[in-house]
């Protein structure tokens, strides 16, 4: 192995591919919606779902006001509506009219835009600074999802169906996965 104590964190995409994801909230004045490649939950009892946001973006002070955000999975063939969410700014444009994004509100007030195959709408629970962004986490109130890309188990699982899931490669790349490098280790 070779060893490099001088590196440009920003650019280590050899981390990457990960899925990537949009996260819309309202404040009662204004809506937000950004893209984000860095996301995770964090537990499954009671379910926590978390999104780490630069805090000079717009969304990140909606979604502070709003005390809610929800989490959009977009199929791979909707990967230049991801790229454009995140590379315009609220602050400039309302993406939710110039992107023609059609959206509903869910009980918690956060847009749910259409076309996602997935969506978990989150109550905000708390943040923290790390480094230069803001960890935001909140629990999973209700998920959305389209009976046609998504299946469910007995158990309330959900599981991918016909649909292919959204992968960021960085710099404007993205990529979705190869079901025939699937490998099932455990019946
Ligand atoms: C594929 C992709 C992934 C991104 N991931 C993140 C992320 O994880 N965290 C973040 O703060 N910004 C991320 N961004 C940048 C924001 O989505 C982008 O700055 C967006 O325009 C912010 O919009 P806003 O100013 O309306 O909030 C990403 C952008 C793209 C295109």
């Amino acid at each position: 192995m070779k060893e490099k104590l001088r590196f440009n964190f920003r650019r280590l995409y050899a981390s990457y591919p990960r899925s990537v994801v949009v996260a819309t909230s309202y404040d009662g004045e204004r809506k937000a919606a950004l893209s984000l490649v860095w996301h995770t939950p964090l537990s499954f009892n009671p379910p926590i779902y978390s999104i780490s946001v630069a805090p000079k973006r717009f969304s990140h002070d909606v979604i502070l006001r709003a005390l809610t955000f929800a989490v959009h999975f977009f199929p791979y063939e909707r990967a230049d509506l991801v790229e454009r969410i995140g590379t315009v700014s609220g602050r400039d444009t309302d993406k939710f009219n110039t992107l023609g994004l059609s959206h509903f509100m869910s009980p918690l007030q956060n847009p749910i835009i259409e076309g996602a195959y997935l969506v978990l709408d989150c109550e905000y629970m708390d943040h923290i600074l790390v480094g230069d962004h803001t960890l935001i986490w909140g629990e999973v109130k209700r998920v959305y999802y389209d009976p046609h890309a998504v299946e469910v188990g007995e158990d309330d699982g959900l599981e991918l169906k016909a649909v292919r899931p959204t992968l960021y490669l960085g710099r404007g790349r993205y990529a979705t996965i190869d079901l025939s490098s699937l490998k099932k280790m455990r019946s």
